[in-house]
């Protein structure tokens, strides 16, 4: 049985304006130890899929489908049986730090104060815990530093105190949420490397959300490319990033700054993501993809596997052949 098993996730929300479909049939697996990455730019549904997940979603959002840990369905859970798998077997990491961080107590009050209730620990086992997750973080002088507040450390050092929190009850599934988009390029390196090493030494599966395929590169074996709600492309990192298959993914490569090309200016996708609450009947990516046909914008495309490589699913009518023609060319 897989750890976690999300078959046909959906999520819709009720609006002034009528019903949002902002999340459509989205399926995965994922086993102790893996890593996904779930990319799209901003808008397509990433966080909303796993916010439905874990039960968090905005109080006009349903979700449909079924997100199986260990084949229980979270979706279906009373709230008490879900509050027992969140942030205990399952936790969650965002982008700003605190959001999951108490302002007004020191790290050590929030950190022992979970694993006194959640772990049975009197206070002083739950500090010496608590430390040593602090140094599993690499923050220095972990001993001394627990007695701080949150707003005294770094943006960086921020982060990584929320990765200790998450990491409090070993969790078997952490879900990061852009958690290294508000940083600069050298601290989110480090926050991902760590990420990786607690990930050697924890077991700990990783959903990793990004707006940059970059990040995934290195850290996922599989990857999940989503646009306007709806899945592009899904294979492994390899696939995706060395023979991407839809337009989608292969205009998000196009928009990696190129190390190899320096000082060369970003290609990215012309337009903007669709407005969701005025859908395309047809394939999300219609207005920006270069090879839409008047098919393109009337049928949506299936998620299927593609003829070129089965173990790769993609959602596009052109078959890859004809793609790779036409890049060529272009
Ligand atoms: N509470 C809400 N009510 C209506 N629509 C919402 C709500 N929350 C999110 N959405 C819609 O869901 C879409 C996907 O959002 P999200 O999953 O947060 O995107 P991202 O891929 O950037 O994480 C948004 O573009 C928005 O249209
Ligand atoms: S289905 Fe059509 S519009 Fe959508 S990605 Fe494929 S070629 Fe482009
Ligand atoms: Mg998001």
């Amino acid at each position: 049985m897989s750890l976690l098993k999300v078959n046909n996730l959906g999520v819709q929300f009720q609006t002034p304006d009528g019903m949002v479909n902002a999340v459509n049939g989205v399926s995965f697996e994922l086993d102790a130890g893996q890593t996904l990455g779930i990319v799209g730019e901003s808008g397509s549904g990433k966080s909303q899929s796993v916010l439905a997940m874990m039960g968090l979603l905005a109080k006009n959002g349903r979700p449909t489908g079924e997100a199986l840990y260990k084949g229980q369905n979270l979706l279906t859970m009373s709230p008490k049986q879900l509050n027992g798998i969140r942030g205990d077997r399952i936790s969650m990491i965002f982008q700003d730090p605190m959001t999951s961080l108490n302002p007004y107590l020191t790290v050590e009050r929030q950190m022992t104060e979970v694993l006194e209730l959640h772990k049975g620990m009197t206070r002083k086992q739950a500090k010496k815990r608590a430390i040593e997750l602090l140094e599993a973080v690499r923050i220095p002088e972990a001993a001394r530093r627990i007695d701080m507040y949150p707003h005294e450390f770094s943006g960086g050092m921020r982060q990584r105190v929320m990765i200790a929190m998450a990491l409090l009850c070993e969790p078997e599934v952490l879900i990061a949420d852009e958690p290294t988009t508000a940083l600069d390029v050298t601290v989110q390196a480090q926050i991902l490397t760590l990420l990786k090493e607690l990930q050697r030494d924890f077991g700990t599966a990783i959903v990793m959300i990004t707006h940059d395929l970059g990040v995934v590169a290195g850290l996922c074996e599989k990857v999940m490319v989503m646009y306007g709600g709806r899945v592009m492309e899904y294979g492994t990192a390899n696939d995706i990033f060395y023979q991407p298959s839809h337009p989608y993914t292969i205009g998000l490569l196009g928009a990696l700054p190129r190390l190899d090309h320096d000082g060369d200016a970003l290609v990215s996708i012309p337009g903007n993501p669709p407005n969701m609450a005025n859908m395309p009947k047809g394939c999300p990516f219609t207005e920006r993809c270069a090879h839409a046909s008047a098919q393109c914008a009337d049928v949506l495309p299936g998620l299927l596997p593609s003829a070129a490589n089965p173990a790769v699913l993609r959602a596009c009518h052109k078959p890859v052949a004809e793609l790779k023609l036409e890049l060529s060319h272009g």
